[in-house]
Formats: C-alpha cells, structure tokens, sequence
C-alpha cells in the first residue's frame, strides 16, 4: 500500500446515554468504524478506536424528566446498557469513555479556555426563546416546531431527527416549550458564541479542495457526495454560534470568566473534545503517548458518524481544533445516512425499532450466530449513500441465501468431507496435478492459480474497505464463499475421490487454504464467525498483522493450513432462521414491552379558535394519477362541490390510483398552497395513520355529498 501514515486515530460518534442502542445506530456509525479499526488492525496498524457516551445536553435532562427521575440516574443506567451492547455485538472500541469523567470535565474547559484566550469567542446578548412557566431557555431540544428544510411537525432546535438537517430554534416554523408546551417568549441572555464566520476561508478551501495550510491534507474526491454537499451549503453562510447554555446539567464554563455563573457548555463543543478525552484515559491506562494520536501530522484521524452529525465535524469540530492550536483535521468524514425499518422512518417514540439488546435476548436460543447475522445484514444493506432499508423478510432471506447456503455451506463441506477422507488431517497436495478453476466450469487450472484467484479477491476486499464501500468489501467476502462453493462444484471430489485421489487431495487441501482465507477477510466484518471458522481449521487466533501475513504467503503459495494438520469436526455457522421467529419480532414493532400498541402522544392543547381555523369539507376523489419519478406520491382531484382541487398526497403505497376514483374523502382547503414535486397542492386529504405507519381514508358516510363542512 502506498504511503500509510504512522497511526489512526478512528473515532465513533458519541451516542447520548439517553436509551438503548437501535440497529439504526449501528448501520450509521459503529459497524462501518468497526469494520475499518478491525482491518487496520490485520494490516498491523496502530490504531486508537475511540468511543464513549455523550452525557450531556437537553438529550439526557428531557429523558430524565420522562422517566421521573435524575440526570445522573439515566446516564448511569444508559452508558451500562449501551457498553454492554457494545461488548455483545463484538465492537471493538480501544476505550468506551463518559464525558461525565473528570478528565473530560477538565479537557472541555481547558479547550474552552484556550479558545478564549485566542479571542475566538464574541460575547453577545440576543434574545433567545423563553419558557416563561418553567423559567428555563429554550435551547436545542427544549423547542419543538415544523422543520423549515423537510415540514416535519417535530424538529428539534438543533435538528431535524426526520431529515437530519441541523437547526437552530429561530429557524423552526410554530416553534413550542417541549416542557410545557407554551409558545415561548423572547428573552434576552449573554453567551460566548465561536466566531465561525472568520474560518470560511480555510475552511471553504480545506473542504473544496483538501487544501490546509497551503499544503495537500486529503484527497477531496474521496469524501462522499452527501458529505461535502451539506458541508459547501453550510460554508457559504456561516454564522457565529453559541458554544454556551443556560442550563444546570453540563460542564461549567470556566468560572473565572466574568459572567460564567449558571452557564453551561453547549453539549456539541464539549462531545467531541469527547474524543480527546477518552484518548488521554486510554494513552494513560496502555503506557501511550495521547498527543501523537490527536497532534502528530501523521495520524490519520478519521470520524464516523451518522448523516445528523456532519457539519459539526467538518466545520465545528475542526474550526475549534485549528483555533486551540497543533491539532490534525479529519482526512475523512465517512457519515452513513439514515436505515428505515419496515418501510417507514425509525421512531423511538412509536417504538418502530429494533433494539439491539432486546433482538440479542430474543433470538440467543432462536438464531444461530445471532450476532453475526445481524451485523450481517445491516452492513449489507448499510446507508452508505442513501438511506436504505432494513426489513425482516430481507433479514431472514439473507441468513438463508447467502449466510447458510453460502458461507456456512461451504465451509461445511469442506470440514466434511475432510473429515470423511482424511479422517480431519490436511493432505499433502501434489501441487503439479491440473485441477478444475473455480472461477469458470471446465476451466483447468493449478494449485498456483487458484491461490492466485483467492488473492485477487482478497486484495479487492481490502481496497473496498480503504474506501469506506464496506457493502462492496462485504460482498467480496461472499464472492470468496461463493469462488469455493463453485471450486467444489466444478471438481466434484465426491465422484472422483475413488479414481482421482490424488487429484482430490489437491482440492481439499485449496478449499482448506480457502477457509482460512475466509476466516481473515470475514473477520473485520463478522468477528464470531472467523473466530468459529478458525476453531473449525483448529487454527489460532488472528494476531495483529494477519491480514497482511495472509497476502504474503498468498503470493508465495506458502499454505497456511499446513499438510498433516489435524483439523476439528464440523458444526454449522449459520442456519436457516424459522419463520416464527421473523413474525414475532414483526409483530413487536410499534408496541411497548408488554405487546401493547405505543400511541402517539395527545398534542399540546389547542384552543376553539385554532380549530374553527381549519376548513375541512367533504369531497370525492375523481382523478388520481401517479407522480412522476415519486415512490410515495399521488396526484388526485377532488370534488369539494363548487369547485375542484388539485390535491398531491403521499398515500402511493397504500393505494392504487384506479382504486380510489371514487372514494369519499374529507380534506382541508385552506391549508396555504405549496408545490410538491412541481404540482401546487390545493389542501391536504385526511388520513388516519396506525401504529405500523399505514394510511387509511377517513370518510363521511356513503352518499353524503361534497363540499360540506366538517366541525
Ligand atoms: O447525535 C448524537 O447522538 C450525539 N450524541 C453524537 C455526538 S458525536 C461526538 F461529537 F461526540
Ligand atoms: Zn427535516
């Protein structure tokens, strides 16, 4: 490989003590990293992987009011559950910290302090939202309102959870108290806020063209497209932002600064100091130096995050490292984008989730390497450039097909019949004897060959992971099961074994060198698995380097299994999931623990007025047409009687256009037009929505006519 730097520092987004762990967290931000940190790893490479919990902000005080009681109560009770999720998954973080540690507390306001010093801060008196009942401010997720970017009715001050666009509450459109649920008043307050407009340019450079310092820091080409797009629209209007709070739960602004009292660092200034901190502990408890990790111009520092997160580590984050002195820039911001589940948005408050603690209790008995499976699928169909989708019917199908008959299907065979002819000792192969390629039917080919082909595969697998196309290097690993599968096939030692033993000597011995190169390349990806497919060779335990040591004998044709090694019996990695068990976690979705349905919450109160405002009548759907190039999108016309409206709704997954010309509707024509897709909508029909996110109409009774109003 061209160039490595000395070290990586790899970090993983902090995840807010606030709940458990969903697989949408994990299809985000922690397998990519995981998967990356491990391979680094098999190459040899020092690596600090890094990741803790985010502790702070109105993400851990809402929650603690939720569930009546402590702060401190729900981040102890969260950091456990998540840790240990962490640990069952196979995570392999270097340290799993708190930013509730002193050491944090201490890093945070020292940064803070430097910043300070270096004239980075503006203090500024503006009028922020107020909750006038609870006597607080308003900040980050203490407002709710209608998200300017996508309408979604509840977006957070900070951001938007349905599009991941971040925010800042005057943006928000109807903006309420999440505590009381008041509209809130404007009052006036004093914090210190980072003067980002005075870093557009270098940033704007350092982005566009990975240009710092004059110098060429990364290659821009190699960031993702949704990466640098959200980055360039924030970089052509930054704006100074408030790096403080008033709040009691959080890390004290540095108290000998006039005016400190009562305020609170902002939880994204001091999250990613998170990183810092966490290094330090680690550096301190492994005898390492912290500085070289965070400091060194050759430490590659990568971040993974989820899309929510990117312009606080592209811009943020690195604005306030290059202030606070020598510390290095991400070279790459990999972020993922959002995994839906079951056709819809995940929701932690429908609970239309799948809870990563919950699926590892349910199917320990149910699922034959649940863990595996699960990483599994979710880096297979992991948000890479879009957001993508998990489904359960998808989940099963692909422990079916490709996990069982696949990969375990094939290493199976091998440990079988190696077992059956060789009573579990590796043959000593003739090496000079043609065998059949697994790469093509009837191909003939030579132990050398072959082995060339299983290096070519795994070089392209390492290449897909440098790149972060971890879908791509995960479908290598199957091409590698696969090559073997149809390397079997093609030789069909099973009917040759009585006239050709020494032909098949020479296949099983390939198939074995074949298992163990599975067992390397897999591992970033599906760690359990290697390691049982290691026990089945009764080979030892991948070391630091082994990924690099499997290339060289690769291209030395040195076998790695090697001749009169005794091999173990076989049992099978994975297996054919029952259909019951993919119901029941479907039927789970969207109720609480106890089997029952989550309904939405009752909204705040509206008054008679807010309700006599709205305009609702009854009408008849006469046409309906799909739109364009718009999965969810039905252009329909309405009859309200003296006139017709054109109305785009988004019932296209419900409801075929042919079957609803007809259908009585009841429909609100005085909500302000707006065009969708370049329609102007003209009201919006009434749908009621259930707990599994399904749309139905809500109509009057049969033969009542059009154009009445409803009250
Ligand atoms: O979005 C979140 O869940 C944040 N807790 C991520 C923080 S990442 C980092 F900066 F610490
Ligand atoms: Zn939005």
């Amino acid at each position: 490989m061209t160039n490595r730097p000395k070290r990586y520092t790899i970090t993983a987004a902090l995840p807010y003590a606030n709940g458990p762990l969903h697989i949408g967290h994990l299809a985000g931000a922690y397998l990519s990293s995981d998967i990356y940190a491990r391979y680094l790893r098999l190459l040899g490479e020092d690596v600090a992987f890094i990741c803790g919990s985010d502790e702070h902000g109105a993400a851990i005080t809402i929650q603690a009011k939720k569930e009546g009681t402590t702060p401190q109560a729900i981040v102890d009770k969260y950091n456990q559950n998540i840790k240990e999720t962490f640990e069952k998954l196979n995570v392999s973080f270097d340290i799993y910290h708190r930013t509730s540690e002193q050491i944090h507390h201490q890093t945070a306001q020292d940064f803070f302090r430097q910043l300070h010093a270096n004239g980075e801060f503006t203090e500024k008196t503006t009028e922020q939202y107020y909750d006038e009942e609870h006597q607080q401010f308003l900040a980050d997720r203490y407002i709710k309102g209608t998200c300017p970017k996508c309408s979604h009715d509840s977006a957070y001050g900070d951001q938007c959870e349905n599009c991941g666009s971040t925010l800042s509450p005057t943006e928000l459109i109807n903006p309420s108290s999440t505590l009381s649920g008041n509209k809130p008043i404007l009052k006036s307050t004093t914090h210190w806020f980072l003067s980002l407009d005075k870093h557009s340019e270098w940033l704007s450079k350092w982005i566009d063209s990975g240009i710092l310092d004059g110098v060429q820091h990364h290659d821009p080409k190699e960031w993702k497209n949704h990466v640098l797009g959200q980055c360039r629209s924030w970089i052509s209007d930054l704006q100074p932002r408030a790096m403080t709070r008033d709040l009691d739960w959080g890390i004290d602004v540095p108290q000998e600064l006039e005016g400190a009292e009562g305020k609170k660092l902002y939880v994204w200034l001091d999250a990613p100091i998170g990183y810092i901190s966490a290094t330090k502990q680690w550096a301190k408890d492994n005898g390492k130096d912290w500085e070289l990790y965070w400091k060194d111009k050759d430490t590659k520092l990568v971040h993974f995050i989820g899309k929510d997160n990117i312009v606080f580590h592209c811009i943020i984050f690195p604005a306030i490292l290059k202030s606070a002195g020598d510390y290095i820039l991400p070279e790459n911001v990999p972020a993922n984008q959002f995994l839906n589940l079951q056709g819809d948005k995940l929701s932690t408050s429908r609970n239309w989730a799948v809870w990563a603690h919950e699926y590892l209790e349910d199917t320990k008995d149910t699922i034959t390497n649940n863990v595996d499976v699960l990483r599994y699928v979710l880096i297979r169909n992991m948000p890479e450039q879009k957001d993508s989708e998990f489904t359960w019917e998808n989940f099963k199908e692909l422990n079916d097909t490709e996990l069982t008959a696949k990969v375990a299907n094939f290493v199976n065979r091998v440990i079988v019949l190696a077992n059956k002819y060789y009573e579990g000792i590796v043959p000593t192969p003739d090496t000079s004897l043609s065998i059949y390629s697994g790469t093509e039917e009837n191909k003939s080919s030579s132990y050398e060959n072959e082995i060339a082909e299983i290096k070519k595969i795994v070089l392209q697998c390492g290449k897909y992971i440098e790149q972060y196309e971890f879908r791509n290097a995960l479908k290598t690993v199957l091409d590698l099961a696969a090559f073997g599968n149809q390397f079997l096939q093609f030789n069909e030692p099973w009917k040759t074994v009585k006239t050709d033993p020494e032909a098949v000597k020479v296949v099983l011995n390939l198939s074995l060198q074949l298992v163990e190169a599975l067992s390397v390349i897999i591992q970033p990806f599906l760690p359990q698995t290697s390691e049982r497919t290691r026990s089945l060779l009764n080979a030892g335990a991948l070391g630091n380097g082994a990924w690099n040591e499997l290339v060289e004998d690769l291209k030395t044709n040195k076998s790695r299994i090697g001749n009169g090694h005794q091999i173990n019996k076989q049992f099978y990695l994975f297996e054919k999931i029952p259909a019951e068990v993919i119901d029941e976690q479907i039927a789970k979705l969207g109720k609480t623990e106890d089997g029952a349905i989550v309904y939405p919450e009752i909204k705040e109160e509206a008054s008679f007025d807010d309700f006599m405002k709205m305009d609702i009548r009854t009408g008849t759907i006469v046409e309906a047409e799909k739109v364009p190039k718009a999965k969810k999108l039905l252009k329909l016309k309405v009859d309200i009687g003296m006139e017709e409206r054109t109305v785009v709704s988004g019932i296209a997954e419900f409801y075929q256009p042919e079957d609803i010309v007809g259908q009585q509707v009841l429909i609100l024509v005085n909500l302000a037009p707006r065009k969708l897709r370049g329609v102007l909508s003209e009201g919006m029909v009434l749908m009621a929505e259930n707990e599994k996110g399904e749309l139905a109409f809500v109509s009057p009774q049969a033969g009542f006519g059009n154009g009445f109003t409803v009250r």
